[in-house]
């Protein structure tokens, strides 16, 4: 029988407001407490909720308070690994926003403590719930493209969104090119990779601490050959939000996935604006896109149904290509895998 998920979210900021606010939005959902080091924002997130969603300060507080199905981290990356840990040894399932973690040391722990407390673990690649890239994996899945000759996966956005939120954290590949990462391995399963090599800039954002932009080719074990670009240097008045795209060419077919254009554009006397449509856009006063398909098959998921979503072990794969493709950009060297 399915039963409703009680859930609790760590981490009140940018993603964790967001998780809170699809949760408590679901029927199959009690979204029980909010956490937050900062209480006066794990306040402000639980009052703006309502529901007598309760607050804690830690981890610890949660779990010696509550019973839960599910917790949900959305703590900053470097942070995952503590609250993964004590969620894991007491029995409640995990979701973890991308990536995994900040090193694959932790990576491979909180995948392991998942492993011995028997609880699952899913890890927040959303554009597995894009239904463009998810029917164009399909296309692949069904033998339309034969075998795929090359793959060209692009994500770029303006210097006025990432970079604020992110500079001087994890280099620029963690935050942005991990998807395509992602979604690529997930498309190209059975094949893995076998070299990286990549190239990078901080012309305009090395003063902040981090990438203008990162370039890299990655070969294949079947010979695909792989070209990611990432960038979040675009201008502020950039025509695109984010100017995504993968294009695949096989054997037998070829796709591209057009997200450049969110299909919204709004200008007025002053300024020109692209609306979020795919990922959080706000509908009903509800956060929908892809990151509410995610956590809402999370749900399901929880209550025994098969999803998509990215497990540890995938996301232990594209932590490591993607920290392959920025050990080659900082030192030069062809990273074997
Ligand atoms: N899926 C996506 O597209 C996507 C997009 C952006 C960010 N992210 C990921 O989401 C995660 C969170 O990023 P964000 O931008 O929301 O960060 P954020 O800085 O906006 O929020 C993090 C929150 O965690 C709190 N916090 C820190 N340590 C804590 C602890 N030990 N216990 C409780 N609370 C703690 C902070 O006070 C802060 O409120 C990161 O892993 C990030 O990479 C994913």
């Amino acid at each position: 029988m399915i039963k409703t998920v009680k859930v609790a979210v760590i981490g009140a900021g940018f993603m964790g407001s967001m998780h809170a606010s699809i949760f408590a939005s679901d029927p199959r959902a009690e979204l029980v407490a909010v956490v937050d080091r900062d209480t006066t924002r794990g306040q402000a997130l639980a009052e703006s909720i309502g529901k007598g969603v309760r607050v804690y300060a830690s981890h610890e507080e949660l779990l010696a308070a509550e019973t839960l199905d599910l917790v949900s981290i959305c703590t900053p990356d470097h942070l995952h690994l503590e609250p993964a840990l004590a969620i894991a040894a007491k029995g409640v399932n995990l979701f973890i926003e991308k990536p995994i973690a900040s090193t694959l040391e932790d990576g491979r722990r909180i995948v392991e403590a998942c492993k011995a407390a028997d609880v699952k673990l899913g890890v927040g690649y959303l554009l597995r719930f894009d239904p463009r890239y998810y029917k164009a994996r399909e296309l692949i899945e069904a033998g339309k493209i034969g075998k795929p000759i090359h793959l060209y996966a692009r994500r770029n956005s303006a210097r006025t969104e990432g970079p604020k939120r992110y500079a001087g954290t994890l280099p620029l590949a963690m935050h942005v090119t991990v998807h395509d990462v992602d979604m690529v391995l997930w498309m190209l399963k059975g094949q893995v990779p076998v070299t990286a090599y990549a190239q990078q800039t901080d012309i305009l954002l090395g003063e902040m601490g981090t990438q203008d932009t990162i370039a890299g080719v990655v070969r294949f074990s079947g010979g695909t050959v792989v070209t990611f670009e990432s960038a979040w240097s675009l201008p502020a008045g950039a025509r695109h939000m984010i100017d995504a795209r993968l294009e695949l060419i096989g054997t037998e077919g070829s796709f591209e996935v057009q997200c450049g254009d969110s299909g919204l554009y709004f200008a007025d006397n002053q300024s020109s604006q692209e609306i979020d449509t795919q990922h959080w856009p706000e509908i009903g006063g509800k956060v929908g896109g892809d990151l509410r398909q995610q956590l809402s098959s999370v749900l399901d998921w929880v209550n025994g149904v098969e999803c998509q979503v990215a497990t540890g072990e995938e996301a232990l794969l594209s932590l490591e290509l993607t920290q392959a493709l920025v050990k080659s950009a900082e030192t030069g060297e062809v990273q074997r895998l």
